[in-house]
């Protein structure tokens, strides 16, 4: 048996939940192409919060849209929960997407004729699931919007539609919860409640959360930053390490611990 450590920690598959590897996107305009895409290696950790920033057209969405299996890459690989999704046909990643992938997108997108409890049971009933009342009563008290339930999205507020498509995404349980820009809409106020809980959401229930983000504060809620430019990643952050935190003199016996 090896023990080698985790060779390449950016492989697809392995102890990583959603990776891509090699991953190009190039949009066609007319006879030019955009290469959005310029070969992206990434892996992303069970339960951990994740933010992806950079300049605006550095890719972030067209690289969420891929891991999500919304769009289709030029060329490598994206594998979500141990299924890779290049190879697979429409209907099949319609399903990746129905029962593994949670979404929360600027806009919210709640559906204007029901109302937020029918907007946020709706994909569970949907994809033949029972409702876990367990977690609905949670998210809902958690968000706070318990008296909103038989409100239709136009009669909510930004931050409280924001909070319904959070609990609609979270209450399915996704394998990972893709967010793309999911305070853009928002004031501070709301935006930071927002941010409070998706970062609960990994913390209490463990959730897998990927954020897309120009903000630098709003980046600073997850546990790691991705940043991109041209296509590329230029830098991977962990902000679980303290970046001040004096370190510890090492003595004989820490060192030893270490090794
Ligand atoms: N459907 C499309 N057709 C053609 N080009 C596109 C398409 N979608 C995105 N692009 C181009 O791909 C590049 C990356 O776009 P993307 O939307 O991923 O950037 P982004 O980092 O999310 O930017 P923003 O912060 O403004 O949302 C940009 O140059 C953009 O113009
Ligand atoms: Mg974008």
């Amino acid at each position: 048996m090896t023990t080698t450590q985790a060779p390449d920690m950016y492989a697809a598959g392995g102890e990583h939940i959603a990776a891509a590897v090699d991953l190009v996107k190039v949009y066609r305009q007319g006879q030019a192409g955009v290469r959005a895409l310029d070969g992206v290696t990434v892996g992303f950790a069970q339960a951990r919060f994740t933010a992806i920033s950079g300049p605006s057209g550095s890719g972030k969405s067209t690289l969420m849209h891929c891991l999500a299996g919304l769009d289709s890459a030029t060329s490598g690989q994206v594998t979500l929960d141990n299924t890779e999704l290049t190879g697979l046909s429409d209907r099949e990643l319609t399903r990746v997407r129905r029962d593994k992938v949670g979404f929360v997108f600027q806009s919210f997108n709640l559906l204007p004729q029901l109302t937020a409890l029918e907007n946020i049971v709706l994909p569970v009933t949907l994809s033949g699931r029972h409702v876990d009342n367990d977690l609905l009563d949670h998210l809902v008290g958690v968000l706070g919007i318990g008296d909103r339930m038989s409100h239709r999205p136009a009669e909510l507020s930004g931050g409280q539609q924001q909070r319904v498509a959070l609990a609609r995404a979270l209450l399915a349980r996704p394998v990972v919860l893709f967010a793309d820009e999911p305070t853009g809409n928002l004031d501070s106020q709301s935006g930071a409640e927002v941010l409070d809980l998706l970062r609960r959401s990994v913390r209490d229930l463990g959730q897998t959360v990927v954020m897309v983000t120009h903000d630098p504060q709003a980046a600073a809620y997850a546990d790691r930053v991705l940043f991109l430019a041209d296509g590329r990643v230029v830098d991977d952050v962990d902000a679980t390490q303290a970046p001040k935190a004096p370190q510890a003199p090492q003595t004989e016996e820490s060192a030893g611990r270490a090794r």
